[in-house]
């Protein structure tokens, strides 16, 4: 067990090390010692980030009639997270190192020391660490267990006093919910309809760990799906389905991710029902995604705290309500973790140790490379260029490489996830074998397969 958790561990350093060496994901301000909590996405993090938001858009937003994009404001009123309950209620256990006043998650502690948190009160968490003696990390006593905010507060305008103060919102939600009124005026959706958002939100984390996987600063992409009240068990059932597919299409082992029905007592202030899809990460099988059943707590709280009827009016029926929300919420760092980690393998090739990211060709940043066989020989150049040149416009994400030799440009490719490099060399010019002309070596990241490939057939062979 100590085994299998320690090459986790080597398998998780491996991972950061290879996406900071190749630009995927660097420590957020790292030149001045770096900002714990954040991370900044490099040139072929920010790909794969696209490629797993253009992918989400795509299934869940622009391929379906019932759903409408939203790009709301990070900074709202703060009345909004009032009514929303965040002000009162956004918060985790946190507990104090009586001695270094360092703060942990009480929770977290817990669980480090083998006791299931699931359920478990704020005063039963205190009770358990009195009871077990639990010491902080440096050993010293432990303080009493209470609730933190999480969220983020900053002033806004020229004034810095209580009524300037708002927050920086912690789930992409708060601006659907908002807007919820604004697209029923402007469309007038039938129910069921849903508003679909991809933004940042920010969560003041008593402890940011475990690399992107938990920090102060993050992306989601959510959905608020708005119902009629008497079907949200059958909208809940579409929606998990839906969440397997997407999981299934960004390339995941469904063997990895597992559904965990949330307790009564863990589920969110706003939530009736919660199914949290749980991903085997090197480090323990922890939250990927959540599935929630807000019911009207979001709309009729709104509705109160603005004072602005926010009750759908149904043609058909005659009748007026607030329609029920489900919310399938995806967490875009947590997502390229569970795609770095699975992707993250080491084998053995041509005698020789290599490192590879076995990407499934639509989450690979690089879906093709191109090389010229030698760089000093301006007709294979030429020709290359013109092959990368088309193969950027029909396909993109192309990347041209004619640095060093042939075996050292694949383990580079290899290493980003690239799918497959494409070889330019004197065959291609059709010197001495006139039947290989415009004919390319097509190379397999997995297996180090070659083959001859016509130019003309690599867009279908790559599609
Ligand atoms: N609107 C519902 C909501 O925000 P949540 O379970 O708190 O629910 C949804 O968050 C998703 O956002 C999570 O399943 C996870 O993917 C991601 N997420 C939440 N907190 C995060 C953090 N501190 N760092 C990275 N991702 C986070």
């Amino acid at each position: 067990m100590a085994e299998t958790s320690n090459k986790q561990q080597e398998k998780m350093e491996a991972i950061i090390a290879l996406a900071k060496r190749r630009g995927f994901v660097y420590q957020g301000s790292e030149i001045y010692g770096g900002l714990a909590g954040t991370w900044d996405y490099g040139p072929l993090g920010v790909m794969l980030k696209k490629n797993i938001e253009n992918l989400w858009w795509k299934m869940f937003v622009s391929d379906r009639e019932d759903m409408y994009g939203i790009d709301a404001a990070i900074i709202m009123n703060p009345s909004a997270w009032v009514a929303s309950g965040h002000v009162a209620g956004f918060s985790d256990p946190l507990v104090e190192d009586l001695k270094t006043k360092k703060r942990y998650r009480a929770d977290h502690l817990l669980e480090e020391a083998g006791i299931d948190t699931k359920g478990m009160s704020l005063e039963i968490m205190d009770a358990t660490i009195k009871e077990k003696g639990l010491k902080s990390p440096d050993k010293n006593e432990l303080g009493e267990v209470r609730q933190f905010n999480m969220m983020f507060t900053t002033n806004i305008g020229a004034t810095q006093d209580a009524g300037s103060v708002t927050y920086l919102r912690p789930e992409t939600a708060g601006g659907m919910f908002v807007n919820y009124k604004n697209v029923v005026d402007s469309f007038h959706p039938k129910l069921p309809f849903g508003l679909g958002q991809i933004g940042k939100a920010f969560r003041n984390e008593i402890a940011p760990r475990d690399f992107i996987f938990r920090v102060r600063e993050l992306e989601q992409m959510e959905i608020e799906y708005f119902i009629r009240p008497d079907t949200w068990e059958e909208h809940f059932e579409h929606w998990r389905k839906e969440m397997w597919k997407f999981i299934e299409a960004i390339g995941l082992d469904k063997a990895k991710v597992h559904e965990l029905e949330v307790a009564d007592a863990d589920r969110a202030h706003y939530s009736k029902r919660t199914i949290d899809f749980e991903y085997d990460y090197p480090f323990g099988r922890k939250e990927l995604y959540g599935l929630a059943y807000r019911g009207d707590f979001d709309l009729k709280s709104h509705q109160e705290g603005s004072k602005v009827n926010l009750e759908y009016f149904d043609e058909e029926q005659k009748e007026k309500f607030l329609p029920h929300v489900i919310e399938p919420s995806f967490g875009v760092g947590r997502t390229m973790l569970a795609i770095l980690a699975e992707a993250y393998t080491e084998d053995e090739m041509g005698g020789e140790a290599r490192t590879y990211l076995k990407f499934a060709p639509n989450m690979a940043p690089i879906r093709v490379a191109v090389f010229p066989l030698l760089k000093n020989k301006p007709e294979l150049v030429a020709k290359a260029r013109e092959v990368y040149a088309m193969l950027k416009k029909q396909i993109g994400n192309v990347m041209f490489d004619d640095n060093g030799n042939i075996g050292k440009r694949y383990r580079r490719q290899d290493e980003i996830g690239t799918p497959y490099c494409v070889t330019i060399d004197f065959d291609t010019l059709g010197e001495e074998k006139p039947e290989l002309k415009d004919t390319v070596t097509l190379r397999n990241r997995d297996t180090g397969a070659q083959e001859r490939v016509a130019v003309n057939e690599l867009v279908l062979r790559l599609k």
